[in-house]
């Protein structure tokens, strides 16, 4: 075969004349590529987990010059693990150092060309090895150490308990019991006769049994939680009692083995000492109280939870002395049927009342009688008259005493008489105080332990203390 040289040469220097053109058509540099849109990078799992570390992967984007690594606590990267915020990063992994055990975190990528950064990639969850160090700061550590413990317990609303929430990160590291701030109430579960909506208390009970936090449920009869189907049922007396028997005899037994304590009459006494006149009263006559105790009772046996707590559950039983002798009554009377196994004393309190001897005469008429005490609703008011527009160091340190002195009475009491002892509520800004129309609070306040920032007050502080 006669190999013509001068045809493979002038095929060679055609080739070679194009390309140059391609790159010289007009003298000038090549022409640049289209300006490739900068993507989204894709954050794959992690690796290399260890008891403090793990390593952050990602797919590489062949146009972009560098990554930018946010690493967090929280999935809504609130916060960001020191050193691990928008941290610059070439190549397609980076390791994270100096984490905390068992502890779960969360991180993101963004790309990076110029001045141009793409938005977050997908989120990745991991969790360290190892078991987390308790923190003797977290207020149900300290406790849990105490030589006789009880449950630190917060009120939640359901949509608070999302993984990964400050709420979920806070909970998990604080507490030991919850209580359903309303959604555990007769109103939000009860949409008619025999029908309801389990939605937000089953969330909020599962969220406890999976995090091995107790659950007290509030509460099956209340004034202030009546169903509208049920404030205007249009049936008999009788047939009312069945409609209340139904409903207790549903949810004890829905939960039966899932909570351990419930307040299964909350406020039945006015703040005049009597009996307050609620349409359970006036439907069910004198012997409501005792029904539904009785209801309650025979629905956690038939459910084979013999072993839960019956509370009585009732507010400024402390300084009114009136209310406190009536409540006593109806727990004497309850007790007689084995009824009641403890009481709950509300305390929303404030800085000024009531006073630790008060609170302990109170208390105390229920640790003579054996029963169960939960706190159970604690907060404290340090605005009550509207005098001050934030709160003052003066307040705030007032505040904390207060917080410590309940502790400390309750931190005192004879192991056979703890149970828990329950803040309503989270950050300040979410109090029910300053919005409450049955307490007609003039203003604002600033109540609880958190503030709106979620940071600890000197109230958390003083709680410490009183766990001394
Ligand atoms: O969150 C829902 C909102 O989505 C909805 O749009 C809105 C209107 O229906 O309602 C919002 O829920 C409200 C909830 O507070 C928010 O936290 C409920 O309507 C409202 O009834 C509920 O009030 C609760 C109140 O009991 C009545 O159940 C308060 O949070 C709660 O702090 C208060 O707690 C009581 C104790 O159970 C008993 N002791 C007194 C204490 C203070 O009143």
């Amino acid at each position: 075969m006669i190999i013509n040289h001068k045809k493979i040469l002038g095929i060679a220097f055609l080739m070679m004349f194009t390309l140059l053109l391609g790159c010289s058509k007009n003298g000038s540099n090549p022409p640049p590529e289209p300006d490739t849109v900068l993507g989204t990078p894709f954050a794959s799992n992690a690796s290399n987990i260890t008891n403090t570390s793990f390593n952050v992967n990602w797919v590489i984007l062949p146009e972009a010059e560098s990554y930018l690594i946010d690493v967090s606590t929280s999935n809504s990267f609130s916060t960001f693990v020191t050193g691990y915020n928008t941290l610059e990063k070439s190549g397609s992994t980076v390791e994270v150092t100096g984490l905390s055990p068992g502890l779960t975190y969360y991180y993101r990528v963004r790309a990076k060309k110029g001045a141009e950064i793409s938005n977050n990639s997908n989120v990745i969850t991991v969790t360290t090895t190892g078991v987390q160090a308790e923190d003797p700061t977290f207020l149900k550590v300290k406790a849990n150490a105490l030589e006789n413990p009880f449950y630190v317990g917060v009120a939640v609303k359901s949509n608070q308990l999302t993984e990964g929430s400050s709420y979920d990160t806070v909970l998990k590291n604080e507490f030991s019991s919850i209580t359903a701030e309303y959604e555990m109430k007769m109103n939000p579960i009860s949409t008619g006769s025999g029908t309801y909506n389990w939605s937000a208390a089953d969330k909020i009970v599962q969220y406890g049994n999976d995090n091995g936090i107790n659950v007290h449920g509030h509460a099956l009869v209340w004034h202030n939680a009546v169903p509208d189907w049920l404030s205007n049922f249009s049936g008999t007396d009788s047939e009312f009692a069945l409609e209340v028997k139904k409903y207790i005899t549903d949810v004890v037994t829905r939960y039966a083995g899932k909570i351990q304590s419930w307040d299964v009459v909350n406020e039945a006494v006015d703040d005049n000492g009597t009996m307050r006149n609620t349409i359970f009263l006036q439907k069910m006559g004198a012997n409501y109280i005792k029904d539904c105790y009785q209801w309650a009772r025979d629905a956690a046996n038939a459910a084979g939870d013999t072993n839960l707590i019956l509370f009585y559950n009732d507010y400024a039983t402390s300084t009114n002395i009136p209310k406190q002798d009536k409540v006593f009554s109806i727990v004497d009377d309850l007790m007689t049927s084995n009824l009641i196994d403890g009481v709950g004393f509300q305390m929303h309190n404030t800085y000024l009342s009531p006073t630790k001897e008060q609170i302990e005469t109170d208390i105390n008429r229920a640790v003579v009688l054996g029963l169960k005490v939960h706190v159970s609703e604690l907060d404290i008011q340090v605005n009550q008259n509207n005098d001050i527009t934030h709160l003052t160091e003066e307040r705030n340190l007032a505040q904390k005493d207060k917080y410590k002195e309940i502790v400390t009475i309750y931190n005192a009491l004879p192991k056979a008489n703890k149970y828990a002892l329950t803040v309503w509520g989270f950050k300040d800004n979410e109090s029910w105080i300053p919005f409450s129309t049955d307490l007609n609070h003039p203003g604002d306040d600033w109540p609880l332990l958190y503030n709106n920032k979620f940071e600890i007050k000197s109230a958390h502080t003083g709680f410490l203390e009183g766990l001394d």
